[in-house]
């Protein structure tokens, strides 16, 4: 809007000189566009979903120049955008090209480019600004706070707007191979890959919805003759869906283009098929009948709408437990992205005043349209943003952070629970190390994993933290460091390794991904440091 209106005053000033102006009406119609950011997530999710169907994402025969190919392409459509990226998942590097809003037969195209190559559609992108780039950005803009190291973690490390669209576009593929069984049925994402916290490389979680098929779900009549089609009929819920998932399984495995290193992870508490979708890199987790999960994902993206701190906090702490190894990509005894998230969302709740509201006055807030009983569980909360009223809470990021630390540094574990429902610990109700209700299964705790040895690695790291935070040589950003490399200083000083005896990380781990980006990280927040010292003198 403030462009538009720049823009206006510029045409404006042209015709009327330097002669001063007493009042402008300016009239500006928006209409809905691309940009556009939905409030709900069911809002943006319908919208991501529609712009998956119209876009096509291509594997680019070897040896192809990306301008000839992309002229080529332009003779079978309008090409408004387009992507050029590579993968390197199991196997070479491939050239692929995802084009937003290609509304032409892939297929068409590419049969006419080769014959021993099929086509196929997915959502998955790597968006062309890589990791490395993303960083380069961050040592260019200088920060001088905690808060600024804060901002620039989250805008260089959160899902891209093409990333974002791309995990779409991988549902929508996915559901193409599920139709085959099911033809009205949808594939949803859900977890970090759409409630606001997901990071570049993040996992792809995803549901198959068979509610959306017509007559599916639908309550029958008490009395009367009624007509349905004829179903199978099996002893449990769990044997269906371990059983849709089995097939769909075996699609993917044969048929999926792209789709390698497939699993069956049938016996899990919750079912699923895993497997790496090479063209986007994304690793995918394919679940059935999982509808609580994506009403708590719905929950945390409405927590992360209500106020920027909390995205922001709660991306920071999952940089930092996972460059210290407190989370993992592999499951295990440590604690998981969804229990941390928990964590800090209590933590805020816990404000003076409170940073964001209870699960149970969400609850109260809900009107007859945001009913929700899902498998007996009450999955009711409010969905319209503008019900719910937010105190008025000035703490900055930087105090949250190192108030963050201290709660958890001093918080009775061993008697109390963790509930965001009620926004107040609660005597646990058994033996666990580590006790976090689950919001909508409130009788499951979701960190039941979590061993003695992985929460004191966890408490001792949050001391360690907040000690640091506490001195002021780490407050404050230093001069040159050992080797006449910056000194790190603010948050990089929190992902460096501990430097506390026994809290060092699990032994000989292998280094992975995201600890070369956070390693990325802190040399372009050393940078900064640098930038502001040259800038001072
Ligand atoms: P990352 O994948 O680690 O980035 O985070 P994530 O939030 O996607 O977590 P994960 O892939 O482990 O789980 C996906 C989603 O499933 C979460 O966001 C939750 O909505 C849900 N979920 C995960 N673990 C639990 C659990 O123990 N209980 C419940 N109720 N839901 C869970
Ligand atoms: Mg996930």
């Amino acid at each position: 809007l403030l462009k538009c209106l720049n823009t206006v005053e510029t045409v404006f000033r042209r015709s009327v000189g330097t002669e001063p102006i007493e009042s402008v009406i300016v009239v500006v119609f928006l209409s809905p566009g691309e940009n556009d950011a939905p409030k709900s997530l069911y809002d943006l999710m319908a919208h991501r979903q529609e712009q998956a169907e119209r876009s096509v994402l291509i594997s680019c025969p070897s040896r192809t120049s990306e301008k000839k190919f992309l002229k080529f392409l332009s003779k079978h459509g309008d090409i408004k955008k387009h992507f050029f990226y590579e993968s390197y998942v199991s196997g070479p590097a491939g050239l692929y090209v995802f084009l937003p809003c290609f509304i032409v037969s892939a297929v068409g195209i590419m049969s006419s480019l080769c014959s021993t190559q099929l086509p196929f559609r997915s959502s998955a992108m790597t968006p062309q600004s890589s990791p490395a780039n993303r960083t380069d950005w961050i040592s260019s803009s200088c920060s001088f706070q905690i808060d600024e190291q804060i901002s620039s973690l989250t805008e260089a490390y959160q899902l891209t707007e093409e990333n974002s669209r791309l995990r779409f576009l991988v549902c929508s593929l996915l559901k193409d191979i599920a139709a085959a069984y099911f033809p009205e049925c949808t594939i949803r994402p859900f977890g970090s890959s759409v409630n606001g916290f997901g990071k570049l490389g993040c996992d792809l979680d995803m549901f198959l919805d068979l509610d959306s098929i017509s007559g599916w779900n639908l309550k029958r009549p008490k009395s009367g003759l009624s007509l349905e089609y004829q179903m199978k009929r099996t002893n449990s819920e769990r044997h269906v869906t371990q059983s849709i998932l089995s097939v769909i399984g075996e699609c993917v495995d044969h048929f999926g283009p792209g789709c390698v290193g497939v699993q069956k992870i049938l016996n899990a508490r919750c079912p699923l098929v895993r497997f790496a979708h090479q063209p986007s890199g994304f690793q995918c987790d394919l679940t059935a009948n999982n509808r609580v999960a994506m009403k708590s994902t719905e929950l945390l993206y409405l927590y992360g709408e209500l106020d920027p701190r909390v995205r922001s906090l709660v991306f920071t702490i999952r940089c930092w437990a996972r460059a210290h190894s407190i989370t993992s990509s592999i499951p295990g005894a440590w604690i998981s992205n969804f229990s941390l998230t928990v964590m800090v969302l209590f933590f805020l709740q816990r404000r003076t005043p409170p940073i964001i509201p209870t699960l149970n006055q969400l609850r109260d807030l809900a009107g007859p349209e945001d009913e929700s009983v899902i498998e007996g569980n009450d999955c009711t909360f409010v969905t319209d943003f503008s019900k719910i009223e937010l105190q008025r809470n000035t703490d900055t990021l930087d105090q949250l952070l190192s108030d963050f630390f201290e709660f958890y540094a001093t918080f009775p574990f061993s008697r109390m629970s963790i509930n965001i429902r009620k926004g107040k610990e609660q005597n646990k109700p058994e033996v666990a190390p580590l006790h976090i209700q689950n919001p909508f299964e409130t009788s499951l705790n979701v960190s039941k994993n979590v061993n003695t040895s992985q929460l004191d690695r966890f408490v001792a790291l949050c001391q360690e933290s907040a000690w640091l935070l506490q001195q002021s040589e780490t407050r404050t950003p230093r001069g040159v460091g050992v080797g006449d490399t910056p000194a790190a200083w603010g948050l990089a000083t929190l992902l460096l390794p501990s430097q506390v005896a026994g809290i060092k990380g699990r032994k000989k781990r292998k280094r992975e991904p995201a600890s070369e980006r956070i390693k990325s990280l802190l040399e372009s927040l050393k940078n900064k440091n640098e930038g502001k010292k040259s800038s001072d003198s």
